[in-house]
């Protein structure tokens, strides 16, 4: 089949890539012209680990090619994906849905033949209602169906992901546009992956729903990390003890420094803003979001905590892991953000490294200093934090971190140590709801 995917971030990239894979043709485009001539330069504008080696064998294959001409890709395509970002709206958290209807506006103005359009990107309930609407409008004589295709991927793990979902989710009751996307989706269909037709409100919800129920789990394992420092128990084994109960299951119960990520910040808020115009409000959420963004700064509080008494002011403080999580470049709504913010903000030299989010991170935060490894951001630290989980950061030679520090205090925010093997090793150990 002939594919186009408008927009070619982290999802259209990643999706673009394994529909080819799966022996589609695939045109990727984008607007942005250096990620388009980096990509055909066989340089991957993101960090995704086998991005690489999927995109050059597919590219080889002649089955995936990029462009910045949407026009001329949209001609003959059995499918067009739309899959351009959707980041909350300055202002009210609503999605902001502008990538979305202007490339909407392109394909209406491009599109030759009987084709259908798919919404990818992550859209509160009734966007594909807009675009048929904009579609209908602008070419009525072309038969365009308009399906919703929610995304589940996880960034850093996105090709296995895409390869091997959980469940299809695709929103139509066009019995001609779901022969389109079975065909497009058949290879997966054929490792019996499940694939859920349902209308087209109920797939926008469902991913929506998807994200909140996931931020809500990763907030209450939070909150009872807290509760747990409060009463002296231990909240890995509390996510054992609940986790191994099938009901719950053992995913998203790892306590931590807050959801960040270019997902769950901006999904939340989203689906709290249509809860609002649709007059019937998901307090759980709106619970999710609040404790979530306090969290943040709380942890800013708990390194400084960790610093001792006395004046913060002009001491140093190494941040490890910059990412929202490992494996991935992506720094949209890190937790360490906020959390290198709080030290500044309390006088405090901040010092970090990341193993792949260096660049976004020092446009984002140009007042830290920047190292080349966890131990040379070591260096002169009262305090060194893991932030993000990196595998780099699992197995430190805490001798020789100790040996690079002014004074041996680790913060743990991600649970990664053993609190009698650094303690051992004569550091002070602050970990969460431990
Ligand atoms: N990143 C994830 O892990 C993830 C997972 C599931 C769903 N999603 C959803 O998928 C969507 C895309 O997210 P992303 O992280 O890939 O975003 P991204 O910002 O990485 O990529 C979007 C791309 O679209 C391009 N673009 C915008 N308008 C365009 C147009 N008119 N024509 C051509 N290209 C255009 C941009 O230049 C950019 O390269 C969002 O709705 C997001 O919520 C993301």
């Amino acid at each position: 089949m002939r594919i186009t995917m408008i927009g070619s971030g982290y999802v259209g990239l990643v999706s673009g890539a394994c529909f080819a894979d799966f022996g589609h043709d695939v045109i990727c485009v984008d607007k942005d012209e250096g990620k388009i001539a980096a990509l055909k330069a066989g340089r991957m504008p993101i960090y995704e680990p086998g991005l690489d080696t999927l995109v050059a064998s597919n590219v080889a294959a002649g089955r995936l090619t990029f462009t910045t001409d949407l026009t001329a890709s949209v001609a003959g395509a059995d499918a067009i994906f739309i899959a351009v970002g959707t980041p909350s709206r300055r202002g009210d958290g609503h999605a902001d849905l502008s990538y979305v209807f202007a490339a909407t506006e392109e394909i209406a103005a491009a599109v030759t033949g009987p084709t259908v359009v798919v919404t990818k990107s992550t859209v509160p309930v009734g966007t594909g209602d807009k675009v048929e609407a904009i579609l209908r409008e602008k070419r009525p004589e072309v038969d365009v169906q308009v399906v919703s295709n929610p995304e589940f991927l996880r960034e850093g793990a996105a090709i296995g992901d895409f390869k091997r979902p959980d469940r299809i989710v695709i929103g139509t009751d066009d019995e001609g546009a779901k022969r389109v996307m079975r065909g497009v989706y058949r290879p997966l269909y054929l490792n019996e992956s499940p694939i859920l037709f349902v209308g087209r409100r109920t797939s926008e919800l469902i991913k929506y729903a998807a994200n909140a129920f996931l931020a809500t789990k990763i907030t209450f394992i939070n909150e009872i990390a807290d509760l747990c420092e409060a009463v002296g128990a231990n909240v890995q084994d509390v996510s054992r003890g609940i986790g191994l109960d099938n009901r719950i299951g053992k995913k998203f119960l790892h306590a931590g420094p807050g959801y960040g990520g270019s997902c769950f910040p901006k999904d939340t808020l989203a689906l709290l803003k249509t809860a609002e115009d649709f007059e019937s409000p998901v307090h759980i959420v709106e619970a999710v979001v609040k404790v979530n963004d306090s969290r943040k700064r709380a942890m800013g509080r708990k390194v400084l905590h960790a610093l001792g008494e006395g004046d913060p002011r002009g001491k140093t403080v190494a941040l490890l892991g910059l990412t929202f999580k490992p494996n991935t470049d992506d720094m949209r709504d890190a937790p360490s953000i906020a959390i290198a913010q709080a030290l500044l903000d309390a006088g405090v030299v901040v010092r970090a490294y990341d193993p792949e989010g260096m660049e976004p991170a020092q446009r984002m935060m140009p007042d830290l200093t920047y190292c080349h490894d966890a131990y040379e951001a070591a260096i002169g630290a009262d305090a060194v934090v893991i932030v993000t989980e990196w595998d780099a950061f699992r197995a430190l030679d805490l001798g020789k971190l100790k040996g690079a520090m002014a004074a041996p205090v680790l913060v743990d925010l991600r649970n990664v140590y053993r609190r009698d093997e650094v303690e051992g090793a004569g550091f002070a150990y602050t970990a969460v709801g431990r």
